[in-house]
């Protein structure tokens, strides 16, 4: 589908949306409407309890005196409380309501300067936040579908929106465009089966980021043994697939300039390994690569938008499978920062992988900060549904504009306390540590402990997305599946913090 940003005309054919604020105020375009209707904007306002509140939104169809397919009318509320994710889900909720409607073009007329006075957001940004709403909600995937029948898919092939300063706008929007690239990127591969994404062909989706800019390297398994890595070899032992680790780098910022990282836990099919899941929604550990898929995201997104900053991107990719030569309960591995890990229980292996991702980022790359994302625990879920991911950190700072940042895109967190009380859990009588706790709760606690141990005191952050990463029921500007959360957030981060 094509979207894009122009002058605010009415269109002569096809769908329009207008707005409606708080108290049943009609916008300039919902005003000229209702004339060329003989007032069916305001009769259907009466019939449908339609006031303007912000979420509601009604249909009139065929109307009266145009030759109009429907006329969307779209809630504000007070346009002073509107916030850039308001609008977002605005420009979501008009792609859903159109796409299958069977209209091929659409045009959302907002108007700028009336709006603008209520909202803190420029004039640009209104009408490229309710573009990439739009964009964002018209992900599918469906590649794996032979059979679809045309009703089943989109027709809309066009999607305006219309207003007086469209080119302001169109830069806000081509830049959020590309974030949204990042997000499809990130949905794409949490998406994909676990059969035709193992940790090669993950890493071959990574190289494609050299297209963007972004320098690529795969280290395979012979290369991860030199260094060290026994914690992450570990996993991968039982599975037929190698291994990979793969770092990415995007140069946008000032020379040598000290780079920002992400890390992120790519295991492509978690079965728990020895330590084996019970059949029932195993299917879901496709999605246990999660975290590498937002990592990749975040590098396409800020490489895509040339952000002014110099980020590295690691992911370890793994697949934990039982076979005669998996890792076994009991087994002492030693990582590359040198501590040995008693692998008590083999399905809490996004740590192990983790535990020798970030040693190795913060020794090669002396970072900033490094952020990790993982679908970690879980217990998170218990904590926390799918509302917020929970964020651990040794640093406030840190932690306070990763909170910050989740909640201008609306991808929220939860700081969760890390406490040197909780490590006692992690002792082992063989070796520097277990690499799960002794079954006193905490679960999502001790799994950050553990991940503390190897990063080194650099400022560091771990978001354990285990609840966010995939939806059961979809929002208004992601489809059920992969929601790509994670790729907005750093990119916020970034932006707000880290750009030269
Ligand atoms: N990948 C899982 C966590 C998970 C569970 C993610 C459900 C998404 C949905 C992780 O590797 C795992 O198995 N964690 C164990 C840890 C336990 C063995 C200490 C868990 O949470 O049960
Ligand atoms: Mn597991
Ligand atoms: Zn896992």
């Amino acid at each position: 589908m094509e979207i894009d940003i122009k002058g605010g005309a009415i269109p002569g054919r096809g769908a329009v949306a207008v707005a409606v604020c708080k108290g049943g105020k009609l916008s300039p375009a919902a005003i000229e409407l209702d004339k060329t209707t003989e007032g069916a904007i305001k009769q259907v306002m009466r019939s449908t309890r339609f006031v303007g509140n912000k979420g509601q939104h009604t249909e009139i169809l065929a109307p009266r005196g145009t030759r109009l397919d429907r006329i969307l009318l779209l809630g504000l509320g007070d346009p002073a409380e509107l916030k850039q994710t308001d609008l977002e889900i605005l420009g979501g909720r008009t792609f859903n309501a159109w796409a299958k409607s069977g209209v091929k073009t659409g045009k959302i007329i907002i108007d700028a300067e009336d709006l603008a006075a209520g909202t803190k957001l420029t004039k640009g940004a209104i009408q490229a936040h309710i573009a990439v709403g739009a964009r964002l909600a018209s992900y599918r995937f469906d590649k794996y579908h032979t059979k679809l029948k045309e009703e089943d898919k989109p027709a809309l092939e066009s999607l305006v929106i219309g207003t007086r300063s469209a080119a302001a706008a169109r830069d806000v929007f081509a830049d959020l465009d590309k974030v949204a690239e990042g997000v499809f990127l990130t949905r794409d591969l949490v998406s994909e089966p676990p059969n035709i994404l193992y940790p090669q062909t993950l890493a071959d989706r990574c190289q494609e980021l050299t297209r963007l800019g972004v320098k690529v390297e795969v280290l395979g398994e012979a290369q991860m043994k030199n260094l060290g890595m026994g914690s992450l070899l570990g996993v991968g032992q039982g599975s037929s697939r190698e291994s990979r680790l793969v770092v990415m780098q995007w140069s946008g910022g000032r020379k040598n300039g000290q780079p920002v990282a992400f890390v992120g836990k790519g295991v492509t099919f978690d079965t728990g390994g020895i330590s084996i899941k019970p059949a029932a929604g195993m299917e879901d550990m496709k999605w246990d690569m999660g975290g590498s898929a937002s990592v990749i995201g975040t590098m396409a997104a800020l490489a895509g938008r040339k952000a002014k900053v110099n980020a590295v991107g690691v992911v370890g990719l793994v697949e934990n499978m039982p076979d005669g030569n998996a890792q076994r309960p009991g087994d002492v591995v030693t990582s590359m920062s040198g501590q040995t890990i008693e692998v008590l229980n083999t399905d809490a292996e996004g740590r192990l992988v983790l535990a020798d991702a970030l040693w190795y980022t913060q020794d090669r790359f002396k970072p900033q900060f490094m952020v990790n994302l993982a679908t970690l625990t879980g217990a998170i879920i218990v904590a926390l549904g799918s509302e917020h991911a929970g964020l651990f950190s040794n640093n406030d700072e840190l932690s306070d504009r990763l909170l910050e940042a989740g909640k201008t895109v609306e991808e929220k967190l939860w700081r969760f306390p890390l406490h040197k009380n909780y490590d006692a859990d992690l002792k082992s009588q063989i070796a520097d540590m277990r690499n799960i706790g002794t079954g006193r709760g905490a679960g999502s606690i001790t799994a950050a402990q553990f991940l503390q141990r190897y990063v080194n005191d650099v400022p560091w952050a771990h978001l354990d997305i285990a609840g966010v990463a995939w939806s059961q029921k979809g929002s208004p500007i992601a489809p059920k599946g992969g929601t790509g959360y994670g790729v907005r957030l750093l990119d916020e981060l970034v932006r707000r913090n880290y750009e030269s």
